[in-house]
């Protein structure tokens, strides 16, 4: 697909801009260094993408700011605005009073007066930095849901993003943000393939008007939080067969067919081509029917980040 691929758009509550709905993710394994992310992000830009989801915690934000001046400079495009720019607030910063401020630490790291949408990375706390993992017990706090998001939305307020959301976060969790909210999330970013479909919370986020968006669409093929269980899968790859089309297709273009965006992280310009061509064609009723007997495993768990501890061992249950 050329350059030229038009992106459909949602448009997400209480926020002007439209959100492209096919994201490129920038959380690499093993880590990129700061020029391969960057030249990643401007072919990724070539290539047609205008949605970019950073992190704190991804180390990306850098090469990514980096990139957006650099297209500006280059003229991809005509100004930051036609971007739409994802950030994380990282748990580390979790406590209320340190969320602006951490919010205007990620900017200064993209270079950006702005970001379209700020989510809350974790719906967990961490009483410092970290290094290494898993971390000692004693730094996991919960998060003060209430507390935490009045702060996201005193980030809104100052103008430093555009929309408000969460990630990882489950129904209960959400409930207690909407119970005092006065800005409603307008996101939640959960993992979601054809192998962990998340049937019940993306129903819940529909009913409350929260725009559900999937990561890890191809399993995280190839990292160290995921594995190839989506896109060596033998019931998708049949498809794919049948249809002229690769497995990690016939696997975003089911995620697409859910109503989600789809963040998908590819730093491979052929890869990420192919990872947009799924907006002209459709499954039948009868490849759907058979995606949606596929077993469910989850594969991101917070877990696998921050160690076994009995409160993220809950929190992962929930999602
Ligand atoms: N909110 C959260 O907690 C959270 C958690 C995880 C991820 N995310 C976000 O979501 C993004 C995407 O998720 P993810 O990176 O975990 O997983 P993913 O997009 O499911 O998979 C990415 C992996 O698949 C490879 N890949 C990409 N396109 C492919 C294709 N067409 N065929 C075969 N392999 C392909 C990539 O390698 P190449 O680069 O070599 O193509 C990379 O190793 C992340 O980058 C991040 O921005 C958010």
């Amino acid at each position: 697909m050329a350059a030229t691929t038009t992106i459909p758009s949602v448009q997400l509550k209480g926020c002007e801009k439209a959100m492209p709905t096919l994201i490129m993710g920038t959380a690499s394994y093993p880590p990129s260094d700061f020029e391969t992310t960057k030249a990643a992000i401007l072919e990724a830009i070539k290539v047609g993408y205008r949605h970019f989801d950073t992190a704190f915690a991804y180390g990306s934000e850098k090469p990514v700011g980096e990139a957006i001046a650099e297209a500006v400079r280059l003229g991809l495009v005509r100004s930051r605005d036609e971007l739409f720019i994802t950030t994380k607030l990282w748990c580390s910063f979790a406590e209320p009073s340190q969320i602006v401020p951490a919010c205007k630490m990620s900017l200064r790291n993209l270079q950006l007066d702005y970001v379209d949408l700020y989510l809350i990375h974790w719906p967990i706390r961490l009483t410092e930095m970290i290094s290494k993992t898993p971390v000692a017990r004693e730094i996991v706090r919960p998060l003060d849901v209430k507390g935490a998001w009045a702060a996201m939305e005193e980030c809104k307020k100052l103008g430093l993003t555009k929309a408000i959301g969460v990630s990882n976060f489950a129904t209960k969790t959400i409930e207690e943000i909407l119970s005092s909210a006065t800005v409603p999330p307008a996101v939640n970013q959960v993992e979601l393939n054809p192998l962990w479909r998340q049937e019940k919370l993306k129903e819940f986020c529909k009913k409350k008007g929260i725009h559900f968006t999937a990561y890890s669409p191809l399993g995280a093929n190839n990292t160290k939080w995921g594995d190839n269980r989506v896109v060596d899968n033998e019931v998708l790859a049949e498809i794919a067969k049948s249809r002229g089309k690769t497995t990690a297709q016939v696997a975003l273009r089911w995620v697409y067919e859910q109503g989600v965006s789809i963040v998908t992280k590819s730093f491979n310009k052929e890869r990420m081509k192919e990872n947009l061509d799924i907006l002209d064609w459709y499954l039948s009723e009868e490849d759907t029917e058979k995606i949606n007997q596929l077993p469910q495993r989850k594969g991101t768990t917070l877990a696998s980040v921050l160690g076994p501890h009995d409160i993220v061992l809950e929190l992962d249950a929930l999602v």
